[in-house]
Order: structure tokens, then sequence, then C-alpha cells
């Protein structure tokens, strides 16, 4: 009987009214310069809603804040129920708690610093916001929330926090109801709300054509696993009618589901939709705890918003006390080969593999290994002699006969070298000619499995020097039900970053979550995939115009190995590939600079680097790490061009992406220091295109100085890159 009255109390506060009379304002907000301002208020039915505008002018109309909960139970029944289980039941209906609060207090602050990254797009950062910290509490049921709001002049970050010694302690989430209230249609570049890949193709539709086009067009595209037909991720770039950039992501995703946003295109309007776990459910929480950050970026220009560091500022600062193992890596694979289809990551073609009872020493070996040490040997040779930090080598380990899609749970060991690959020998030989092997975990979403292995795997790196590990999630996540953005999986990256830390350890985690800035508070995450990379010019090709949309949304919240660099585009008569790579050598050369990451990879083979050595000269020089950032020209999914500059030796490079339109663009080098300097410029020749001539490229040079101004034209599909000597 006692059970029932917090039930009941539950049935009541879901039936909370929402009134039509417009929410009252309770607390104001300005940024530092003053341009944008947030306005939090509560309606009758004391449901929260925030507001923001710039100048004057609505970006987010009133939106509502708050919570479904789900299977709430009070801290004094845990204690009577002696079992110390959340109860989780169906008959308890969707607890409310996005109405019947009251304003409890408030508190504002002021902050501002700058910090220094460990690696990064530029050295100092400023961090310069004022806050809002607004107390909220339920008088029915006794439980509070806070929501803290931070403003910077380039937008609004705000995060729910459940304060400790209340009586909502342990508790379930059945929907978070946070709301961005966009106050027009926006044109907006969005890929489907998937809660287990963001390998999309973006589409570049109004809010209010998202719903049909999805019928239309993204149906049936998707992964094998389900998600709203109007679901679409973060980041989300969109452009207001009045030519305002609004972004809308996330920051710190630690402990709980990735957000995706359900779009209601008649509202113009956002809502918060969490990935479930594997019954539905969207996050199991014990106060005291807060949720990630809610970004809201606001820009004048698409240039501006690529200059945006408030996901990085939002995010804890640094964790780790001794950084002094990170590094910037620029890398060389034996991987291109495997993924064109020249070659194989499996040694043998058996199939029913038991890994703990198969003999591979007398097993037949199907002659396609990449990952031999003959064939190592010469791309550690190759990258030795060209100044490459590192080399990455898949397909090293035993269990890649049946990775994926077979659901087996002990499919990769991630310790035992396949018999033609001697990891003593070959890390010998690399460490000779100054090269780190890259250790490949793909751990084929067997989860349980690889942290089964982990202790273990980086305990093995350590004995041989490996010092970064490229992880993968290739299929369904084993547990089954669970999808790659669930909470649990959350956890999962969270724990391999910070057991790699204590090995010292770097991590490049593939198919994992879409990065949130955790690489402020953990730099060994020296870079995610989490999105369509050049892989897929092997798959099928990608159409120009996603490397220039990519540093507006996937790489807002950290780094991505895009792994660019391939020179040959005709995979077929290389290596009988259908696909085909839609780029021009200048292109891929202007990625180097267009697309930040620490992790820089030369993608193609030695073989077509040799053809092509005074283009493969730009690889080499570019630096991968950098003290300032200058983002020339940009327009989402159309083009980009950056300049920046070298940390350590002040070296300037230039480089630029195009979509599939030849475009001209004129360089003013008013951001070089005064003097002279020779200008090398590799660019697409005036009969490049991606289709049909991607690999002719020009490279002159020219002496300039800041006053100089160098015009420089890309091809369909092309790109460029600049490297600057100081004479
Ligand atoms: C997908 C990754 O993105 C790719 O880089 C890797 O080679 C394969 N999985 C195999 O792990
Ligand atoms: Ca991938």
């Amino acid at each position: 009987m006692k059970r029932l009255i917090p039930l009941l109390a539950a049935v009541l506060l879901a039936a909370c009214s929402h009134p039509v009379a417009p929410p009252q304002p309770r607390a104001e907000l300005a940024s530092p310069d003053g341009a944008l301002r947030m306005e939090f208020s509560l309606d009758e039915a004391g449901t929260p809603f925030y507001s923001l505008s710039r100048q004057g002018t609505a970006v987010l109309l009133p939106s509502r804040l708050g919570f479904a909960l789900r299977g709430t139970v009070k801290a004094e029944q845990l204690a009577e129920d002696n079992a110390g289980r959340i109860i989780k039941s169906d008959a308890v209906p969707g607890i409310a708690f996005d109405c019947g609060f009251e304003l409890a207090g408030t508190d504002t602050d002021a902050f501002d610093e700058v910090w220094e990254p460990v690696w990064g797009e530029e050295s100092r950062i400023r961090n310069h916001y004022n806050e809002l910290l607004v107390h909220l509490r339920q008088p029915d049921s006794g439980r509070l929330l806070d929501i803290r709001f931070r403003l910077f002049d380039d937008g609004l970050g705000f995060r729910y926090e459940f304060p400790g010694g209340q009586s909502l302690v342990h508790f379930v989430i059945q929907e978070e109801l946070t709301e961005f209230a966009m106050a027009d249609d926006c044109t907006a570049w969005w890929i489907p709300g998937d809660y287990d890949t963001q390998e999309y193709e973006y589409n570049r539709t109004l809010l209010s054509e998202v719903a049909e086009h999805f019928q239309d067009k993204m149906r049936g595209n998707s992964s094998q696993t389900p998600f709203s037909t109007s679901g679409v991720q973060t980041s989300l770039q969109m452009k207001t009618p009045d030519g305002l950039y609004v972004n809308i992501h996330e920051a710190a995703l630690v402990d709980y589901p990735c957000m995706h946003l359900l779009v209601d295109g008649e509202k113009h309007s956002l809502r918060a939709w969490l990935t479930p776990d594997a019954e539905g459910w969207k996050g199991n929480l014990t106060a005291p705890c807060k949720t990630p950050w809610r970004t809201v970026q606001v820009a004048v220009s698409a240039t501006d918003q690529l200059a945006s560091r408030l996901v990085l500022n939002l995010n804890e600062p640094c964790a780790l006390e001794d950084v002094s193992w990170i590094h910037p890596v620029k890398y060389m694979g034996v991987w291109w080969e495997m993924i064109a289809g020249a070659g194989s990551w499996a040694y043998t073609d058996a199939v029913g593999i038991h890994l703990d009872e198969f003999d591979y020493t007398a097993a037949t070996p199907n002659g396609r290994h990449s990952a031999n040490n003959a064939r190592v040997r010469t791309y550690i040779d190759f990258a030795a002699e060209h100044g490459f930090d590192a080399l990455l080598i898949e397909g090293w380990n035993i269990g890649w006969e049946e990775w994926a899609n077979c659901n087996k749970d002990y499919v990769f060991d991630f310790q035992t070298p396949y018999p033609d690959f001697d990891i003593d020998a070959l890390n010998a030989y690399a460490h000779k000619k100054g090269i780190r092997l890259v250790m490949h975990h793909e751990t084929s979403s067997s989860i349980r499995n690889y942290e089964r292995h982990l202790e273990a795997a980086y305990s093995l790196m350590n004995r041989y020097g490996y010092d970064a590990v490229k992880s993968g999630y290739v299929g369904d996540i084993l547990p089954q039900g669970l999808h790659h953005y669930s909470q649990w999986m959350i956890n999962h990256y969270q724990y391999c970053i910070t057991e790699a830390a204590r090995h010292h350890i770097m991590v490049n985690a593939h198919e994992a979550v879409r990065p949130t800035g955790l690489c402020r508070t953990y730099p060994n995450l020296i870079g995610n995939e989490s999105a369509m990379g050049t892989e897929y010019q092997a798959f099928g090709g990608i159409t120009p115009g996603h490397t220039a949309i990519l540093p507006f949304t996937r790489l807002n919240g950290g780094p991505m190995d895009y792994t660019p660099g391939i020179f040959e585009q005709n995979l077929k008569d290389w290596c009988g590939n259908d696909s085909y790579v839609n780029s021009t050598i200048g292109g891929q050369l202007g990625l180097y600079v267009t697309m930040y990451s620490p992790l820089q990879m030369a993608a193609d083979t030695p073989a077509h680097y040799s053809r092509f050595m005074d283009a493969f000269q730009f690889i080499k020089d570019v630096a991968v790490d950098w003290s300032e950032s200058r983002y020339l020209y940009a327009e989402p999914m159309e083009y980009i061009v950056a300049a920046r500059k070298a940390k350590g030796t002040g070296q300037w490079f230039c480089g630029g992406v195009t979509d599939g339109q030849a475009r001209t663009f004129e360089i003013r080098l008013d951001f070089l220091e005064p003097g002279s300097y020779e200008a090398t410029i590799y660019a697409d020749a005036p009969d490049a295109h991606f289709k049909t001539n991607p690999q002719a490229y020009a490279i002159t040079k020219q002496n300039v100085t800041p006053d100089s101004v160098i015009p420089v034209t890309m091809a369909p599909g092309g790109g460029f890159g600049i490297s600057f000597r100081k004479l």
C-alpha cells in the first residue's frame, strides 16, 4: 500500500496541464559582448522555458525544458524495499519532471580565462562567459532540479543538474524534453538520427522538409537499427533566413545517452531524442549528477562558426597530470589496400573458427594477407624515408576470418599475431628507423570480449612500444539490443580512454559516438571517425562537398581521422574495385589544412605516392599541430579555405576544398607576419576535374609578402594547398 503513494503522485504529476498564457520571465542573462541575450521563464503550470536572441532578434522562441522520468523510486522507499534496486515496472507511467516547478532561487557568475590545449587549432583558447544558475523545486514531490546556463559571445550552453540530498536519488529517464524552438524555418544540413552509425552523406533541406525528405530518400538507406523517421543527429548546422549560422550539439557527453533531435517541421522546432538502452529507457542516473551540456552556437558568418570553441570550453580542464607522452601523429598505414579490396585482413579463408582451438600455423594462408612481414617492412621503409611518425597495421592479429556480422562473442584476443606477422621483429625494425607502429583493435562491437582483454591488450602495447591504438566498432553491439550511442556504450568508450591514459596510450576510435569536446579533458583521445570517412570512396564514392560540411558538424566536437591523401582515384584499374574516388589530388592536399586533426594520415600506398612525389611533398611538409588558425572563406557543404600557423616552427600553410563546382578565391596573405616568403602553390590544373581528370595539378612558386594576394582556382571536386617558407 505504501508503494502506491508515490505511484499516485506520479500519475498526478504526469497530468500537469499546459496553459496558453505565455511563460513569465524570471531571469535574464547577456553574453559578455551583450549581443546575445537569454531569458529563463516559468509558465502557469510551472514548466520551465528558455529563449535566446541576438541583437534583439529571436533565435530561439521560448523552448521547454525538463524530463519525463520513469520508474522513479524515492530514497525512503528504496530503504524500505531493502533490496537496494530500482523497481522497473511498466505499471509506472511517465512521471512529469517538466512542470509543477517553482523558482527556488538564482545565482549569477562571470568567468574569463585563457587555457592552453595539449594540441589543437590554436595554442591559446579564451573561455569567457556569463553564467546563470536556476534552482527549481517541485513542491508536490519535493524534488529539486538546477539548470546552469552559460552565455558566451558565440552561443549558449546549458545543462541540468540533479542536486544530492533530495528525494530524487536513483532514477531513470523516460525522455529528455529539452526543446530548441527555432524562430524561423531554417536550412539544415543533417544526417538521420540513427542509433548506431553516423556514416551517412549529409542532406540539405529546410527543417520543414526533413520529414518529407526522410520518406522519399532515407527509407531503406539506414543501418539495421531503428530510429525515428524525423530524427536528425547533432552537431546540426543550420542557417536562418536572416543569414545567421546556428548549430546545435552537446558537450561533455559522459555517463548519459547520446542526444539526437526530433524535428517538428511545422513549428520548425527540435526536441531532444536520447538513444535508448536495450529496454527502451534513456538513462539510469544517481543524484547528485548532471547531464551533458546542450549547446546552441550562433555566428554571423560560416567562418565564425568554424572558429567557435564553445564545445571545447564547456568541457572540464585536462584531467591528466602528465601529458608529456601525448603528441600529434602523421602516419601511413597498411590499410587502404584492404579497404579498396587489393588485400585482406584475414590470413586464411577458413570459416567456423573457434579462436581458442584453431591452429593458424597449420592452416592454409589465402595469399592475400596484407599485414605480412615483407610488406610491412616496405611500408616502414617508405614512411621512415619520408619523415612520418607512425605506421598503422590492420589485420595483424588472429580472428579476422569471421570478424563482422557473425554475432561472435570471442572473435579477437587482441594479442596473438598471425603467423606471418613478427610483432617483435617488426617493432624493433620500425623503432630503429624512427617509426612507431600504431596498434589496431577492431572489436567487431563485441564489447564484453574487448573489455575482458583490454588490460592484456594495452599491456602488450606497452611491452612492444606502441603508443597509439585505432579501435573500431563495426556491426551490432553485443550485448544484443544495445546501441552504439546508448549510455552503456558511452561509458565503455570512456572506460577505454581512461584505461588507455593509465597505460600512456593515445586513442583513435572509429564507429564510436561522435565527439563532444572530451579531448580537452582527455587529450589522449586524439581522434575519432564517427562519420563517413575516406573509406567510403572505396565503398561507392562520396559526393564532393562532404568534406566541406564535416568541419561544421562532425568536427565541432573534436578531430576526425578522415584519412585523406588518396592520389590514385581509379580503383578499377588498380584493383578491380568498381568504386571511384571523387576528388582531385589538389582536393586531397587541401584536406590537410581544412580538416583539422592532430592525427593525419597519408592514406594511399607507397606505390601510388611514388608516381607523384612533387605533390606528395605537401603532405610531408604540412604540420599537424597549430598555434593559430584562420578561416578565410566558408559555406557549409560548398567550400572551406583556411590558413594555419604551425606550432613550434611558426610556418604558415593554407588550404581549400570545394564541392562539385569550380571556385576561385583571392587569398589575402595578411595573416603572415612582416617579411618575405616563398609560397609553393599546389593547385588543380586548369583542366582538372574530379571525374575526368583528377590527377591534373600544377605546382608553382612565387615570392610574397603580407600585402600579396594569391588567386587560386579549385576544379570541380578539387582544392589546393599552399606552404610558405620565410626568406
Ligand atoms: C571500419 C573502419 O572505419 C576502417 O578504418 C577499418 O579499416 C575497418 N572498420 C576494419 O576495422
Ligand atoms: Ca568506419
